[in-house]
């Protein structure tokens, strides 16, 4: 089997290639990734050792450059993880969530179309569901929830999910889309909110809490969203969407409390900014379909999951130091500086 991995030197594509290569030792993985920002060959030292892992650069919205290399390596499956995926990004530059997160999955769609009906799988997430309201703890995302984004981020998303079924229902291509809650582990981009809070607070840097903090995630163990992909590829229904998250909802406010006990650092560091426009209130996924129908059921209790994802970015600091070098102290500028202003409708 080979399978070409987009978006693979990301967070969660990283992490997914370090399973692929121990739970499927006989298969080959290509991982095709443009290298933005957030793309990271340092994630995949250890990975790129073995000889069945290949890395190609490129980008998935680069037609010619993928046709190409389908026409080459002649995958059996497509796994796309590619894609812009900050939401604060996406209110300040929405056109590039367009083009790599829309027009990337169309062309992945189309090559898997040209070269041979190839089973492609959309890594997509809970925010295309929108948001749930915080009075009503008994509403949850089912499958069937209308899609309803928010953000830039999420409305991409979203499309690309869309044209994903679509070309299952019109072409017959062999589609399965996953939608996640909110990830987290080693190799996170510090621009999402646990790696941000544990860098801060272990720096003893302010914690930046958007408005009150009261708005709800659903945290899971990124591991535990590798074995669910792992095992929709392996036991999935073509044409099915499966919802992927374990029942962990926590305020902002309690997650940047947790970390800043496990770090023994004090409250007096967090500091509430001018909150996200169209900020999403509560994420909240029922996982009964991929629990009933293919048995999965996350492993990694959050108490556990943080401790080791802290330990991680304490015993990794020439992995943040590579990152602090290049253009996040400008990022952080951007994003924290004068919030008010860039952040106000
Ligand atoms: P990430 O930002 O860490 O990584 C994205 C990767 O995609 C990077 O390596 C980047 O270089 C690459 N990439 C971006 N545009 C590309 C392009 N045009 N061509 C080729 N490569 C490109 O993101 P992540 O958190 O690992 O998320 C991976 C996927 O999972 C995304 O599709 C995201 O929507 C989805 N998801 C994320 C979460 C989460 O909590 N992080 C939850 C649910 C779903
Ligand atoms: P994030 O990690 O960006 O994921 P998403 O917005 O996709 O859920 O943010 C998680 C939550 O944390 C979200 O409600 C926004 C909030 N947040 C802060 O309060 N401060 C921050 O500095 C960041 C990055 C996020």
């Amino acid at each position: 089997m080979k399978r070409i991995i987009t978006g693979g030197a990301g967070f969660i594509g990283s992490n997914f290639i370090y399973h692929m290569l121990e739970a499927h030792p006989e298969d080959e993985l290509i991982c095709l990734d443009k290298l933005t920002y957030a793309g990271n060959l340092e994630n995949l030292t250890e990975a790129l050792k073995n000889p069945h892992l290949k890395f190609v650069k490129g980008d998935i919205s680069n037609r010619k450059f993928v046709y190409d290399l389908f026409e080459t390596e002649k995958p059996d499956q497509v796994v796309n993880f590619a894609a812009e995926s900050h939401v604060d990004r996406s209110v300040l530059y929405p056109d590039e969530f367009l083009n790599s997160n829309v027009m990337g999955t169309g062309v992945l769609l189309d090559a898997c179309r040209k070269y041979g009906n190839i089973r492609f799988h959309q890594v997509s997430t809970d925010e295309v569901y929108g948001d749930l309201p915080l009075d009503r703890p008994d509403l949850f995302f089912t499958e069937t929830t209308p899609l309803h984004a928010s953000s830039p981020y999420s409305a991409s998303k979203a499309s690309a999910d869309l044209i994903a079924q679509a070309y299952h229902r019109t072409f017959g291509l062999p589609v399965t889309i996953s939608r996640c809650s909110n990830n987290y582990g080693a190799y996170q981009f510090p621009e999402k909110l646990i790696p941000l809070m544990i860098w801060n607070a272990t720096h003893d840097k302010e914690l930046p809490v958007y408005g009150e903090g009261k708005n709800v995630r659903d945290w899971l163990y990124v591991m535990d969203h590798c074995k669910a992909i792992d095992l929709i590829l392996e036991k999935g229904t073509i044409g099915e969407v499966y919802n992927i998250g374990g029942h962990n909802e926590k305020t902002n406010m309690d997650v940047v409390k947790i970390i800043l006990e496990k770090t023994g650092k004090s409250e007096s560091l967090i500091k509430h900014v001018t909150d996200r426009p169209g900020h999403d209130r509560r994420y909240a996924i029922d996982p009964a379909k991929i629990h009933r129908d293919l048995g999965w059921q996350p492993e990694t209790p959050f108490a556990e999951g943080i401790v080791y994802t802290i330990d991680w970015y304490l015993a990794h600091t020439e992995w943040m130091a590579h990152i602090m070098s290049g253009d996040y102290e400008k990022y952080y500028d951007t994003m924290y500086t004068d919030r008010d202003k860039k952040f106000s409708r």
